[in-house]
Order: structure tokens, then sequence, then C-alpha cells
């Protein structure tokens, strides 16, 4: 089979060296790809955006099966489009990737099913959302309605940091028209847990949990980026929590998006925040997390290829997924100074015994065949071992067998996750 995966970061890699495991799998195609992943898949340079140019390249190529990866695509329409032109697909349709394109949509949806979230309101009236933060505790959650790069949040700790939030929003445009419409949204506490699923729109099968670690900083201190290491299974997601999750959140979800017209097919990753009254959704994905997929997808035993069929197909239910017992951890080499300013072009130097453990996401071929960096977050390194302990101390162990100029990580990846490990 020709399998196409439209996409060029850190989880693309996974998805596609898991793919690779998969039985009749002949060729890989990534759109577009990058340089770091030139032996797992044939990089063609169609922007993921670029839909009518993966369109062209789908149909010409007689691909099999496509995976559409990244949230834009798939919120632009890529797997209808894909699917009007007869191939299959692995992603759920625009309709059903609101849930993550739009906070309005996706916080509506849970107030009318009942799904334990976050109290919010949502404006499209500066003037008006400024009034309400009058009457709001500090600190307050404001998001931007569509999508902005994972910065779309603020956490305001005052008054006057929350007007000034609301005002770059709507009133300066700093997130464009993704920020034209905001929820304002009560703050929780409590750890943070990843879960990314697999459904067919009937039958959801949560993977193995995982925690990611947001903030550039050791001691989750400075900028949010895209997720700076994850951690799996994620230790504060316990038997009872899954269980809860699976009743008041998971089955719900899937019943008001079916009962919405819009069934949810593909991986839905739930962002959920583990309050002193029961887990709560902080946000949906509708698509593989990054770096979480560098965590899961490891330890993924079953067969991936056949589980994506069945979410397509609609034959979840009669389809194996299982996970491993082990522990995984993926620490992101990322270039000094991301997410603000950072310098490219420095050459990637991978040892030969890493280079197994290696996803690639801001490196690119230079024209004579070496890898540069071309990115904020450059690398993804990941172990697995039998417990969370190992897991750790092994990534780490891997960070010594790759070099890069200007490279930089955090020190504390999984730290968290041990506390509670070892608590348990
Ligand atoms: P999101 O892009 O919605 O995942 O938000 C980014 C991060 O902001 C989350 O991972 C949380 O750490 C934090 N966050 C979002 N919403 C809330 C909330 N209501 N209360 C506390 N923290 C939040
Ligand atoms: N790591 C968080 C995300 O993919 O949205």
């Amino acid at each position: 089979m020709k399998i196409l995966v439209v996409g060029g970061g850190g989880r693309e890699h996974a998805i596609i060296k898991k793919l690779r495991e998969s039985r009749g799998v002949d060729k890989i195609y990534a759109l577009p790809g990058n340089g770091g992943m030139k032996d797992d898949a044939e990089c063609v340079a169609i922007a993921a955006t670029d839909l009518e140019n993966i369109k062209k390249f789908a149909v010409e190529n007689k691909i099999d099966y496509a995976v559409v990866a990244p949230d834009d695509p798939l919120v632009m329409g890529a797997v209808d489009m894909l699917t009007e032109a007869g191939i299959p697909c692995f992603g759920p349709c625009a309709a059903a990737a609101q849930i993550e394109g739009s906070k309005i949509f996706s916080k509506n949806l849970m107030k009318k099913y009942n799904i334990p979230t976050a109290e919010y309101e949502t404006f499209d009236d500066c003037g008006k959302a400024l009034e309400y933060l009058e009457h709001c505790n500090m600190p307050i959650v404001i998001k931007a309605d569509g999508l902005a790069l994972g910065k779309g949040v603020i956490i305001a700790q005052n008054l006057t940091e929350a007007k000034e939030a609301v005002k770059e929003m709507m009133e300066d445009g700093k997130f464009g028209r993704s920020g034209s419409r905001v929820v304002i949204e009560e703050f929780l506490e409590g750890p943070e847990v990843s879960v990314l699923s697999f459904t067919d729109g009937e039958t959801i099968r949560p993977m193995i949990s995982s925690m990611d670690h947001k903030r550039a900083m050791d001691n989750d201190e400075g900028l949010n980026t895209g997720g700076m290491g994850t951690i799996a299974p994620n230790p504060y997601y316990t038997k009872d929590i899954a269980d809860e999750c699976m009743e008041k959140i998971f089955l719900p979800t899937i019943n008001a998006m079916k009962a919405e017209g819009h069934p949810f097919k593909g991986c839905l990753y739930f962002g959920l925040m583990i309050t002193k009254n029961g887990p709560k959704v902080i946000e949906y994905n509708c698509r593989f997390g990054d770096p979480e997929a560098q965590v899961v997808l490891p330890l993924l035993e079953s067969d991936l290829l056949e589980i994506m069929q069945a979410c397509t197909n609609g034959t979840l239910s009669q389809t194996k997924v299982k996970f491993s017992s082990s522990s995984a951890c993926c620490l992101i080499m990322a270039s000094k100074g991301y997410p603000v300013k950072y310098e490219k072009g420095f050459e990637i130097e991978i040892e030969n015994e890493a280079k197994p453990y290696v996803y690639c996401a801001g490196a690119k071929l230079s024209e004579d065949g070496k890898l540069l960096t071309n990115g904020g977050r450059v690398l993804g390194l990941t172990a697995v071992r039998e417990t969370l302990p190992e897991a750790i101390k092994a990534a780490y162990a891997l960070s010594e067998k790759v070099h890069f100029e200007n490279a930089y990580f955090r020190h504390d990846i999984g730290s968290r996750a041990l506390k509670a490990y070892r608590e348990a």
C-alpha cells in the first residue's frame, strides 16, 4: 500500500515510523515532511495547508490511504477533500475538527451535553468582555476562539493583565481573526493529563495517558511552547480517574458529536485537568498531540494502520488496540531562544546508536546532504524502558548523543510525574 502523511514535524515522524511497522505498507510519502525523515519516507515539497496540491498528488500517485496529522489542514477540510476524491483518510472532517478549530464550539458543546469543564462566557464584543472582567475572580483565563499555534491562551493574574489580553486579542488583532471572539473562563488547578484516543465516531479507544511540559523553562517557567517533552503513562491518571473520564467525558463527547451531526473519526485528544472536583476538559484537539505522539505511539503494540483504517471504516469495536506496559519519555531538543527568536542552519550530528530513537521536527537537508536545524523544536528523543524513572534517565542519556550549536532542552522533564509515581 502507498500511504501519504500530511505534516512535517516530530509527531508526523512518529506516525511514519510506526506505520512502517504495519503490515502491507510499501511506501510512505510525507507532505512536506522534513529532511530528518528521509530514511523513513519520501518527502515531497507540498505544504500541509496546500489542499489542492495535496489532492492532486494523492490522485496522481494512486495513494491508498492518507493520514492528515496537523490541525490546520484538518480544520480547512483536507479530509473532506481527499475523501471526495476517493482516497480514504485518517482524521476528522472539517465539521468535526471544529472541536479544536473553535473554542466557542467546544465550550458550547460541553455545556449542552454536561461534560465537565471550566465555567465560561463567550464574547464577540470587546466592551462587553472588558465589563464582564470587572466581576471575575483572579486569576482568569482568556482564550482566542480560533487556532493560534497553541499561543492563544492567556492566564491573567489580575484585572489589568486580563483587560490587556482581551484588548490585544479583540482590538489589536494579535491572533488575527482567531481572536475576534474570545472565551473567558474560570482558572482551574490540578495536574494535567493528555489522553489521545482512537475513535470511529461510535466506539472510542483511549490510548495510554501522557503528560506534556508546555512551558519553555525548568520548573514550568517561561512562555508556553508547543511542548518541551512528554512522559507516558501519566501517573496522575489512575484507574479510577480513567473510569470517571470514560463515563463523564469520553463517551459523552463522542455521543455529543454524533448527536450534533458531526461524528468524530480519527484521533481525538482530551487535554484534562484533574481538579479536586474531578477531571475537567481544558481543551480538545482534533489530532495527535506533539510531542504526545512521540511517547504514545512507541508504546503501541497493535498495528497502527489497521487501527487507523478501522476508524475510517467504522469497525473500531472489532479491532485490537493494545499498549505496552512500559514507560516512555520524549525530550525535545530545541533551538536556544524558542519560542521567540532563534537562529537556524546549524549542523545536526546524531550518533548512530541514537538514530532509531530520534524524531526529527525542525530539520532540513542542505544541498550537500547535511542535516541542519530549521525550526524551534528540532528533535524529539524518545526512550522506552520498563519503568518511568528508567525511561527519563535514558532519554537524557540520548541527549548526549546528538549535537548541534545552540541546542536547548529542559532538565526536568518527568520530574513532577516522578513525584506522583513515587507516591503511588
Ligand atoms: P490550551 O491551549 O487550551 O491547552 O491551553 C494551554 C495551557 O493553558 C493548558 O495546557 C493549561 O496549562 C493552561 N490552561 C488552559 N485553560 C486553563 C484553565 N481554565 N485553568 C488553568 N489553566 C488553563
Ligand atoms: N502538545 C500539545 C499539543 O499538541 O497541542
